[in-house]
């Protein structure tokens, strides 16, 4: 959940929130002339106690505001760096050797090159998982983001396998029209299909919907559950039948993450 660090009233609402990773904004969310106080606010912010995760989106590698956000929110309670507009490894670096060694980085690809370097940027050791920042990428491309259903799918994917590859996570952008839920569900659905852990959040009423989205489905349980069982009634004895379709070990995978079971 992304709030801007310039309001507090949002502030305070967001730590009570049932999200698992709250972002403090001090980027592109925070105008020019509230930098100063979104600092402050967001590092005491900080030092309180609250259930999710607090990370703080500081600016870009390069940015001349990114060593007073990083100086501004070094205080216990930083779980992790957010790093916007991410074009190379190397930034990572540069960012990690500032922060205590438990603090995780979030890459967010945000360009073109930033997309054509994802692979080696998710392999910096120091970053943990890539965000798409879909906006800015538009931007960068000379398009406007509308929200056409499998929008951006190239992009989106190609994020999704350069974490995978270095064995990071992948997080989705936002969903902009925070009065819409049928194109946010249509969305985190795709989002999921493609591969994502998560979907970056803007508004409180995301929450939920997001959250269920991306819990399996009783059809879906059902379904793992059989497969399961399929493999077990045969005893290692090559691919199965399950409700007249074949099922082979990768099902099976599957099938034991959606029911919480190691597949390995
Ligand atoms: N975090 C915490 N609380 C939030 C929130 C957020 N991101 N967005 C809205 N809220 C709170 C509001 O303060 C309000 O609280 P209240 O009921 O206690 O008064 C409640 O949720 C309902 O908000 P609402 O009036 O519907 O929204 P808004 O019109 O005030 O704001 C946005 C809409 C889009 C401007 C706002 O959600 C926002 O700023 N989101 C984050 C944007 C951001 O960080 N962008 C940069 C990254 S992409
Ligand atoms: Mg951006």
């Amino acid at each position: 959940m992304f709030v801007p660090g310039h309001r507090q009233k949002m502030i305070e609402k967001a730590l009570g929130l049932e999200v698992d990773v709250i972002i403090f904004d001090l980027e592109d969310g925070v105008p020019v002339d509230s930098k100063v106080i979104a600092r402050e606010q967001v590092a005491t912010a900080l030092g309180r106690s609250c259930e999710a995760s607090c990370f703080v989106r500081t600016h870009c590698a390069g940015h001349c505001d990114l060593t007073k956000d990083l100086e501004a929110v070094l205080v216990d309670g930083l779980d992790g760096v957010v790093l916007p507009k991410m074009e190379c490894a190397s930034d990572v670096d540069w960012v990690s050797r500032k922060l205590a060694g438990d603090t995780s980085i979030v890459g967010m690809i945000e360009s073109a090159t930033g997309l054509v370097q994802a692979s080696e940027i998710a392999s910096s050791p120091g970053l943990v998982g890539l965000m798409f920042g879909a906006e800015d990428f538009a931007q960068d491309l000379g398009i406007l983001a509308t929200r056409a259903p499998g929008e951006m799918v190239y992009a989106r994917s190609s994020i999704v396998v350069a974490a995978a590859s270095a064995g990071k996570f992948a997080v989705d952008k936002v969903f902009l029209d925070v009065q819409e839920q049928e194109g946010l569900v249509e969305e985190t659905r795709m989002a999921r299909e493609l591969g994502f852990v998560g979907k970056a959040l803007i508004h409180p009423a995301q929450i939920g919907t997001v959250h269920s989205t991306f819990e399996p489905s009783a059809d879906e349980i059902d379904y793992a559950r059989k497969v399961v069982a399929a493999f077990e009634e045969a005893d290692g004895q090559g691919p199965v039948a399950v409700d007249g379709k074949m099922v082979d070990p990768p099902v099976l995978g599957h099938s034991k993450r959606v029911l919480g079971i190691d597949p390995d």
